[in-house]
C-alpha cells in the first residue's frame, strides 16, 4: 500500500486512513486506551486529543500535568505526531510539533514484564522517529535514525519491556533534524512500573508524583518560539532565554504537605541545569536515569545534563512556598548564552525571571495545598535497586569527542548555510549513517574512555545503562550515581557496560553528544551488538 504524502493543517480532523510499516492489526482505527489519572487540573480531563490549557501561558500559571497512557499488550495505543500551535505567551501563537498534543507528548506508563504495543503516526511533513531513550530495547525497536518513517506512515513496534522501574523519555531522532524537532516539541516523558518492586515512596501520579520536563526556549519580541541558531549556539549548545516546565513558562505547582516526588528530566537542546530550592533546602534524590540507587541520596543541589533524569523527593512539610531555580551557567564555554537580545527582557523585569547574570534560573514555584498527601511519612532507609554486576571488563575502547572533524572551516561554513555539513565528530569522523563504527559482541563487559578535546559534553548510549567509574581521573562510587545512560564528560571518562540486547548493521545503537546541536553535526557513532 503506497502512503501518500499529506500536509495537515492543525485544525484539520485526524483521518483514519494509515499506511504502516511492520502491520499487526490493520483494521479500524482502535479507540484510544488512555487513562487519566488522579489528575487535580481540571483542563486534564478534556475529552479531546488537543488539548488547550488556556491558563499555561502566563508565568506563575499551574503547571501542566501530562496525561498519562498506559501502553500495555494489543492495540490502541496511538502516537501521533502533528503539527500545531500553543500559546506560550498568553495571546501569541507559536509553530509547535507534537505526540498527540499541541507540544510535548503523553507520559508513557509501561510495566515491566509484558508486552508492548505502540503505533506511532506521523502526519507531519518531514520524517520522524521514536526514539525510548534509556530504554534497554534491541536496535530495530529502539527508534533510531535508521527507523525513519515519512509522512502518512505508521511505526509499529513492539516493545519487550524489561526495564527496571525508572523514568525515561522519548524523543524524535532523525538525523540532522533531531534539535530543530526535539526543540519544537517531539519529546516526552516514560515512567516504566516495575510490579514486583514495593515502590516505597510517593506514586501518586498529579498529587504526590508530578514529571517535570525542564526546557529553556527562546521566543521573539512578539512572543512567538524560534529556533534560530548561528555558530555560538552551534558550538556551545542552543540555550534559550526563558524556561519552561510541560511546556509552560516558569509555572506554579500545588503539592499537598508532606513528601513529594518530582521527576525532573533534562528535555533542553544544550542547557546544563545546577537544581537547588531558594531556601537551601536538602532533598533526596531517589532515581537517576536507570532507576533507583540502594539508598535515598541527600543533597542541596542536582546537576543535570542534557538528557538526564532525576527522581527527586521534597519534603514540603514547613508549608514554606519555595521555588526551584538553577544556576545560569555550568553549560561548559560561556556560561550559559544568556545574551539573548529578545524584546521580551525589557519591561516588568523581562521574561528570564527577572534578573541579571547571576541571579538564578527560576525554573517552578511551589505552593502548599491543604490536600491530604496520600504517601508515605517518610523516606525508607534503603531502596530496592536493581544489582547487576557486571565483573571485570574485558575489553576498553577510546573515545574522543571532537568538535573539528573534518575539514572545519568548510564545513562550518556549509552547515551554516544548509544545516546539514558536518562539522562535529568522534574519532575524528563525523556521524555517517552508512558507516557501522563498532561492532560490540553480545553480553561482554566493556570499559569505554571517553574524552572531549573542548567544553563539555553529555555522553548518551543506546541500548543499556552503564556505571560511571571515573570521572576526570576520580573514582566514583557506583552506588551513588547509580545506573546512567548519559555520563557529563568534561575531563577523561570512564563507564563500565554490558549489551544485554542485539542490533543488527541495519538499525544499529548509537552513542553520540546529546547536546542536540552537536549530535546532529555528527558528533555521534553507531555500533552493532551481536
Ligand atoms: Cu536521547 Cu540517541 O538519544
Ligand atoms: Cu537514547
Ligand atoms: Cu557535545
Amino acid at each position: 500500500m503506497p502512503c501518500h504524502r499529506r500536509h495537515l493543517s492543525p485544525s484539520r480532523p485526524l483521518e483514519p486512513k494509515r499506511c504502516r510499516r511492520k502491520s499487526s492489526h490493520d483494521g479500524a482505527l482502535p479507540m484510544k486506551r488512555r487513562q487519566f489519572l488522579s489528575l487535580t487540573t481540571a483542563a486534564l480531563a478534556a475529552p479531546t486529543l488537543f488539548v488547550r490549557r488556556a491558563n499555561a501561558a502566563e508565568p506563575g500559571a499551574p503547571l501542566p500535568v501530562p496525561e498519562v497512557m498506559d501502553v500495555g499488550p494489543g492495540s490502541g495505543n496511538n502516537l501521533e505526531a502533528i503539527r500545531s500551535t500553543r500559546e506560550f505567551v498568553a495571546g501569541v501563537r507559536s509553530d509547535t510539533l507534537g505526540y498527540s498534543q499541541d507540544y510535548l507528548g503523553p507520559l508513557l506508563r509501561f510495566r515491566r514484564g509484558q508486552t508492548a504495543n505502540i503505533d506511532v503516526t506521523n502526519r507531519i511533513d518531514a520524517p520522524i522517529t521514536a526514539h525510548w531513550h534509556g530504554m534497554h530495547v534491541p536496535g530495530h525497536l529502539d527508534g533510531g535514525p535508521q527507523l525513519a518513517f515519512g509522512p502518512g506512515e505508521t511505526w509499529s513496534p513492539e516493545l519487550p519491556i524489561d526495564h527496571p522501574a525508572a523514568t525515561l523519555f522519548y524523543h524524535s531522532h532523525v538525523h540532522g533534524r533531531t534539535a530543530d524537532q526535539v526543540y519544537r516539541g517531539l519529546a516526552g516523558l516514560i515512567v516504566i512500573d516495575d510490579p514486583d518492586i514495593d515502590d516505597p515512596l510517593p506514586r501518586d501520579y498529579g498529587v504526590n508524583d508530578f514529571p517535570l520536563i525542564v526546557q529553556d526556549r527562546s521566543f521573539d519580541g512578539a512572543g512567538r518560539m524560534t529556533y534560530d541558531i548561528g555558530m555560538m549556539d552551534l558550538m556551545q549548545g542552543f540555550h534559550g532565554t526563558e524556561i519552561l516546565v510541560n511546556g509552560a513558562i516558569r509555572p506554579k505547582l500545588t503539592v499537598p504537605a508532606g513528601l513529594v516526588r518530582l521527576r525532573l528530566v533534562n528535555g533542553s537542546n544544550a542547557r546544563m541545569y545546577n537544581f537547588s530550592f531558594t531556601d537551601g533546602r536538602t532533598f533526596h534524590q531517589v532515581a537517576s536515569d536507570g532507576g533507583l540507587p540502594t539508598a535515598p541520596i541527600s543533597m542541596t543541589g542536582l546537576r543535570l545534563a542534557a538528557a538526564e533524569r532525576a527522581e527527586i523527593v521534597v519534603d514540603f512539610s514547613d508549608r514554606a512556598a519555595v521555588r526551584l531555580v538553577s544556576t545560569r551557567g555550568g553549560s561548559g564555554m560561556m556560561g550559559g548564552g544568556m545574551m539573548g537580545n529578545s524584546g521580551m527582557m525589557g519591561g516588568n523585569g523581562g521574561m528570564m525571571g527577572g534578573g541579571a547574570e547571576g541571579s538564578p534560573l527560576e525554573i517552578l514555584s511551589f505552593e502548599i495545598a491543604d490536600a491530604r498527601n496520600p504517601g508515605p511519612a517518610r523516606l525508607p532507609e534503603a531502596l530496592p535497586a536493581p544489582v547487576v554486576d557486571l565483573g571485570e571488563p574485558v575489553r576498553r575502547r577510546d573515545f574522543t569527542l571532537n568538535m573539528h572533524a573534518g575539514n572545519m572551516m568548510g564545513s562550518m561554513l556549509n552547515n551554516l548555510i544548509g544545516r546539514d555539513g558536518q562539522i562535529m565528530g568522534i574519532n575524528d569522523e563525523s556521524y555517517d549513517m552508512g558507516r557501522i563504527d563498532l561492532q560490540v559482541p553480545h553480553g561482554e563487559t566493556e570499559l569505554w574512555r571517553i574524552n572531549a578535546d573542548m567544553a563539555m559534553h553529555p555522553f548518551h548510549v543506546h541500548g543499556t545503562s552503564f556505571q560511571v567509574v571515573t570521572q576526570n581521573g576520580r573514582s566514583v562510587d557506583p552506588a551513588r550515581i547509580g545506573w546512567t545512560d548519559v555520563v557529563h564528560v568534561q575531563g577523561p571518562t570512564e563507564i563500565l557496560l554490558r549489551f544485554d540486547k542485539r542490533a543488527t548493521a541495519d538499525a544499529p545503537f548509537m552513542y553520540h553528544c546529546h547536546i542536540l546541536e552537536h549530535e546532529d553535526a555528527g558528533m555521534m557513532g553507531q555500533f552493532t551488538v551481536l
